[in-house]
């Protein structure tokens, strides 16, 4: 079985103290390809560095709802550099955060539709962010029709609203969450979706599956978001995973 990742966080502090161990782990646990998201400029070279010395990583460059009001003009051509870079794919992880409200709505606004515009100048896939802010963030995505590609992460919405994100040339994504027991909107909705716009991700350290709710995330747990959804389809966790990793490629325009 060969399973990608399509959302992490290894280069968080919480993996500090073991994260070569973990890192040479991944293959042998069957993570074939993992894509590392960015969260803020200054993580920006940190992706670039670990991708270029773990092959099997991807990356992306962007910056972060939460970090918004750090967001400078500068900072699209420090992206624009980082995407030329071997498996630099990406810009992410961009959007509307207004749970936490870190930064101010307008700046998270400006910050998100601006990175939008240069993934779409660029060609580039995108890796969105939507937390409690679907009718921002849709109105922002349909003024770039025709002219993107990507994820939409850790999905929350309705299935209206993944409707019109597979329609706009998005695909969804499901996390750790698709294994909570109050889960069941998000059942139906990961249930009935064209299963060839489907991907899974862990947002390690973040969004553990049960039974592990409320420890440390990481790659390998993906196999339980896996099992999870492969009921919901009625398909078995192999036929799942090959399905999944192809969606994988297609998603983050990868041959
Ligand atoms: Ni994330």
């Amino acid at each position: 079985m060969r399973i990608f990742d399509t959302h992490a966080h290894l280069l968080d502090e919480q993996f500090d103290a073991d994260r070569e161990e973990l890192l040479s782990s991944l293959p042998a646990a069957g993570i074939a390809h993992v894509m590392e998201a960015c969260c803020d400029e200054a993580g920006i070279d940190r992706v670039v560095a670990l991708v270029e010395r773990v092959p099997y990583f991807f990356g992306s460059a962007g910056v972060h709802p939460h970090s918004a009001d750090e967001f400078r003009p500068e900072t699209l051509d420090h992206i624009k550099d980082a995407l030329t870079r071997e498996r630099m794919v990406a810009i992410g992880e961009i959007g509307l955060d207004y749970h936490y409200d870190f930064s101010p709505r307008d700046v998270q606004r400006d910050c998100f539709d601006a990175q939008l515009a240069l993934a779409a100048k660029l060609h580039r896939p995108v890796i969105i962010h939507d937390r409690e802010a679907h009718g921002d963030t849709m109105d922002l995505l349909r003024r770039y029709r025709g002219d993107l590609s990507g994820v939409m992460h850790c999905f929350s919405a309705s299935c209206e609203i993944a409707k019109e994100c597979i329609d706009l040339g998005l695909y969804i994504a499901f996390g750790g969450a698709l294994t909570f027991k109050n889960a069941v909107h998000q059942w139906e909705i990961a249930g009935k979706l064209p299963l060839d716009r489907l991907l899974i991700e862990t947002d390690c350290p973040y969004m553990t599956p049960v039974p592990f709710r409320g420890t440390r995330n990481d790659p390998r747990r993906i196999v339980l978001t896996l099992s999870k959804l492969s009921e919901l389809r009625g398909l078995d966790p192999e036929t799942l995973a090959e399905t999944l990793f192809e969606n994988s490629f297609k998603a983050f325009g990868l041959r």
